[in-house]
C-alpha cells in the first residue's frame, strides 16, 4: 500500500473512490456530509490527511449545485487540514456547456466554477471528457495542472468484449462527436466511422442530417459525450434506422439522463445502451475507475 496517498469520494463520487482505492491498494478515507436543518451542507474530514497526498473523487450531478458546494468545502477543508497535495477527480464537470455569452447579459458559468476551484488550490484537476470546445488553457482557469482523459476507451472494450462488432460503424450524432467517433474505432481495430449533422432548436429539440453516411445494412455504434434529454440520441438512431442500419448500439460517458430520458431510450429497442459510471444510472455498466488509475500513476510516477 501506499502510506502517503488517501483516497477520499464525495456523495458522487463514494463508489469510484472505493474502486480505485482497490484498483491501487490505496488507503481509502472517510468523510461525514450531511445537512444542517436549514439545509446548510456540513462536511467533516474524519481520516487524517495532514502531510499526505489526497485524491478527492466527486461528480458535480443530480444535485448539481449541492454536488459543486460540497466539493468546494471539501477541497478547502482539506487544504487547511495540512494535505500536502490535492489532486481533484471530477469525473463529470457541470456547467461546461455554458462557455460563452450566448445571449446578451448571460454568466458564463463554467468559469465562475473555475474560480472556485482556482480559489481553493488544487494540485491537479483530473476531468473525464469535458467540454472544452472553446476553453483554450483550462490549467490557467482552473488554476491546477488540467487534465482532460476520456471514458470512451472503456467504453469500446465494453463493446469489443460483448459485442461481435463486424460489420459495425462508429457514428458521432454531431460534429462535435467526431473526437469520441475517431478514438472508439480507434480501440476498435480502426472500424470505419462518421458524423451527423446537428441543429439544436431548444434544450429537449435537435435536428439531425445523416449528410452521406452509409449504414445501409450494417451495425452501428453511436457514441457521444453526455446524454441528457436524449433528444440527440433518439434522433440520430432514427435517421440511421431511415438509412437502412441494422443494429443499433449507443455508447455515452456521462449518462445524465435527464427526466424520462431513460424511457424514451428504452423504446428505441436498442442492441445495446450503455453509459459510465461517471455518474450512477441505469445504464452505467462501464467503470472509469482503470482510465482514473492510470492517469494517477502518471501523474504520481509510481
Ligand atoms: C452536446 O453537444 C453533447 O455532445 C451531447 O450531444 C448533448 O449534451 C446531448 O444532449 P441531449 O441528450 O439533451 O440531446
Amino acid at each position: 500500500m501506499n502510506e502517503e496517498l488517501l483516497v477520499l469520494g464525495g456523495s458522487n463520487g463514494e463508489h469510484l473512490a472505493i474502486e480505485l482505492s482497490s484498483i491501487g491498494a490505496f488507503e481509502l478515507g472517510s468523510l461525514e456530509v450531511r445537512k444542517f436543518p436549514d439545509g446548510e451542507t456540513y462536511v467533516r474530514v474524519l481520516t487524517k490527511v495532514d502531510g499526505r497526498t489526497v485524491v478527492y473523487i466527486n461528480s458535480l450531478q443530480r444535485n448539481v449545485n449541492e454536488a459543486i458546494f460540497e466539493t468546494i468545502l471539501t477541497i478547502d477543508a482539506l487544504r487547511d487540514l495540512g494535505a500536502k497535495e490535492v489532486i481533484a477527480v471530477i469525473p463529470y464537470m457541470s456547467y461546461a456547456r455554458q462557455d460563452a455569452r450566448f445571449n446578451p447579459g448571460e454568466a458564463i458559468s463554467i468559469y465562475t466554477l473555475a474560480k472556485m476551484f482556482k480559489a481553493v488550490k488544487i494540485d491537479h484537476l483530473i476531468t473525464i471528457d469535458m467540454h472544452l470546445h472553446r476553453i483554450s488553457n483550462p490549467s490557467d482557469l482552473f488554476g491546477a495542472n488540467f487534465h482532460n482523459i476520456t471514458g470512451v476507451r472503456e467504453l469500446a472494450k465494453y463493446f469489443e468484449r460483448t459485442h461481435d462488432i463486424e460489420n459495425t460503424v462508429v457514428i458521432g450524432p454531431d460534429e462535435e462527436a467526431e473526437q469520441w467517433a475517431k478514438v472508439m474505432s480507434e480501440e476498435l481495430n480502426g472500424l470505419e466511422y462518421a458524423v451527423l449533422k446537428k441543429t439544436r432548436i431548444t434544450a429537449e429539440k435537435v435536428v439531425i442530417e445523416t449528410g452521406g453516411v452509409n449504414v445501409a445494412g450494417k451495425n452501428v455504434i453511436i457514441v457521444d459525450d453526455i446524454i441528457s434529454t436524449g433528444g440527440t440520441i433518439i434522433e440520430a438512431v432514427k435517421a440511421l434506422k431511415e438509412l437502412g442500419a441494422r443494429e443499433i448500439m449507443v455508447g455515452a460517458v456521462h449518462p445524465l439522463l435527464i427526466g424520462n430520458a431513460y424511457n424514451r431510450l428504452l423504446r428505441l429497442r436498442l442492441k445495446d445502451l450503455v453509459g459510465t459510471n461517471t455518474i450512477l444510472s441505469p445504464i452505467s455498466k462501464v467503470s472509469v475507475a482503470p482510465a482514473i488509475y492510470s492517469e494517477l500513476i502518471t501523474i504520481l510516477s509510481i
